[in-house]
Formats: structure tokens, sequence, C-alpha cells
């Protein structure tokens, strides 16, 4: 098969290349899918530069790739629920990367079937985005219908996500996003989105039930001071002294990172199915264009997702 590999930690355009690999044996529990695409999220850059280390024993060359979409081809003995013929899609593993290649093998649970309303670009931009929104929304912050809940980074793909999960849980919802980005987050939903690059967030007058950041740096800081007594800050950027900032501001600090779910992934498509949760497109590259799509990706100026297409 093909596959985007890395070759050593470095830059995008020195140590990601694409070859011919072999196939990851399939195991009783996995399936054996094709890929039609996948998407770039920001652990893959991070990945390439040594800044996040996701398997246990890092060997060279690494396969890249963390979500994506395509057709099972074939089925582990184990595995019930899916067929060949299939279209699936899913966040494999965090230490079985290898989305951005012709073939990937994911365990059957992690995977689920594609919504049908979208095609599989739009799809392969959805699984690891809208796992991060639902648990941090739902397990993380334990939200209730009703709450007042602050977004930031509301146009990003995380953010864009929360957003729309929010609204459909009934939360009322605040965002941060750039000036161009505005009228866009509106359009998701949010009853309120506050410029970042022109208004502080701090100056609103009534407090959050919950903050759930996508930043982090100054803006996490900031954030606890609105935030309501008992209420809930969840990061995916992670959180320092969190325990000390907790008792401080008398909060729930919640940094976490997000686990592959197939079950979750299938309400995720009810959702797309449902017209609740849409991914927006920023760019389409083919799989040879790897580093194009990564080097994308990891210079802050994609709206939306950017994804590798793989060709039949
Ligand atoms: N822990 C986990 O499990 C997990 C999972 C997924 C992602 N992540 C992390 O979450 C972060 C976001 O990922 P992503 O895929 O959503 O990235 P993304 O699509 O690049 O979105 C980032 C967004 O943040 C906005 N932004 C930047 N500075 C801001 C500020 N001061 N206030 C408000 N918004 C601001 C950007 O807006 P502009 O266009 O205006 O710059 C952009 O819309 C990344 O750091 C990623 O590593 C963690």
């Amino acid at each position: 098969m093909r596959a985007v590999v890395l070759n050593s930690h470095g830059q995008i355009d020195e140590v990601v290349g694409l070859a011919t690999v072999q196939e990851p044996p399939l195991r009783p529990s996995d399936l054996r899918v094709e890929m039609r695409a996948a998407s770039v999220n920001p652990i893959d850059w991070l990945i390439v530069a040594g800044a996040l280390r996701v398997l246990p024993d890092e060997a060279f060359p690494l396969l890249l790739g963390s979500d994506g979409a395509g057709v099972v081809t074939a089925v582990g003995t184990d595995v019930t629920g899916f067929s060949v013929g299939d279209q699936v899609f899913f966040r494999v593993a965090p230490d079985r990367t290898g989305t951005f290649a012709t073939v990937a093998v994911v365990d059957a649970a992690l995977a689920a079937p594609m919504p049908a309303s979208v095609s599989f670009v739009e799809a392969a931009g959805i699984p690891l985005v809208a796992l991060t929104a639902w648990q941090g929304l739902v397990e993380q912050a334990r939200v209730e219908a009703g709450q007042r809940l602050l977004v930031h980074g509301g146009a990003g793909a995380v953010g864009a996500a929360v957003v729309q999960i929010a609204r459909h849980l009934g939360l009322h919802v605040t965002a941060t996003a750039g000036t161009e980005d505005v009228e866009w987050v509106r359009g998701l939903g949010a009853e309120q989105v506050i410029d970042y690059r022109t208004q502080s967030f701090a100056n609103e007058a009534e407090p959050y039930d919950v903050v759930f950041d996508t930043v982090g740096g100054e803006t996490q800081d900031r954030s606890f001071s609105v935030l309501k007594r008992g209420g809930t800050l969840v990061s995916v950027l992670g959180v320092t002294d969190a325990d000390k900032k907790a008792e401080l501001h008398d909060v729930s600090v919640r940094p976490f990172f997000m686990r592959p779910d197939g079950a979750q992934l299938a309400r995720m498509a009810a959702l797309v199915d449902a017209g609740a949760l849409r991914s927006r497109t920023d760019s389409v590259f083919p799989l040879e264009a790897a580093p194009q799509a990564l080097s994308r990706s990891a210079s802050g100026r994609a709206k939306g997702k950017v994804i590798i297409s793989v060709d039949e």
C-alpha cells in the first residue's frame, strides 16, 4: 500500500514523504479500510515536529494520520456489525496512526457507519473534532440544558463542533472568534460571538457555567475570571497547576485528551444526518501533497479542515 511516512522528527518538507509500505496486520477485531479521505489535525504536525509522542516506542518510518473515512474491504474474524462494502469513518487508536494512506486498519469498536448525507471529504473531517467536542461537553463538563457556555476558538475545527453540539444540547452559547469569522460562527448557532481581536470576553457582565478552551495561554488564564463559582473550565490544551487554580477560583478544571469511540461516533453521524453538525472544509490535497496539507494546517491560516483525498 502507499502511505505518508515520517522518517525522523523535523521540518515537514524535509521528513514527510510518500512510500510503499507493508499493510498493517489485520487483527481479529479489525476492519481493513480502503481510504477515501483523511483529515489533518494539529496532532499530526505536532507528531512530525516531535512535540507530541503518541507511540510507546516511536520507531521510524512512522505512519501519519489520525482520522478519516473509507470503504471496508475486509473484516477480522471477531468483527460483528460491519461488512465488506460498508462506508465508515473513524479516529484510530492513538498508538495506531496511519490514515494518510491507501489502506488503514482500525479496530471495529472505534469505527462507525459514515453519515449518509455527506461526502467522504466532509466525513473525514468529523471524527477527531466531534468526539473531542462531545467528550469535553458531556463527559468532562457534564453540561445541562440552559447552562451558559463560553467557547474559545469558535471558528476552529474543534470550537465549531463545540458550538454546534452545545446548541443541540440546549446550552446558551457564546463563542470567541476573529473578525472575519464572527458571522460564520453566528450561523452555527452561537447566540453571541465576541471578536477576540477587538473585544475582551472578560468584560461580559454575566458569568458562565462552563468555559471550553481550545486556545490556551493567556486566553485560558483570563477565563477563570468569567466562570461562576462551582463552574467548569474544560481545556484541550492542558492546564498548568490545575488543582491550585481550581481551589483558588472555586471551580472544576478539566484538561483532557480525547479518546476514539465508535459508539459515540455513531451518535455524531446521527447529528450530521439530522443537520445539527457540519464540518467546514478549508482545502483538499491529494495524498502525494501530504506535506503541503500538513503545512497548510500548521500555518494557522486554514478556515476549517484540511483534507487529504485518496484516489481509488
Ligand atoms: N486534547 C485533545 O484531545 C485535543 C483534540 C483536538 C484538538 N486539540 C487541540 O485543540 C487546538 C485547536 O484545534 P483545532 O483543530 O480546532 O485547530 P484550528 O482549526 O486551527 O482552530 C484554531 C482556532 O483558534 C482560533 N484562535 C486563535 N487564537 C484565538 C484567540 N485568542 N481567541 C479566540 N480564538 C482564537 C483561530 O482563529 P484565527 O483564524 O482567528 O487565528 C482558529 O479558528 C489545537 O491546539 C489542538 O492541538 C486537542
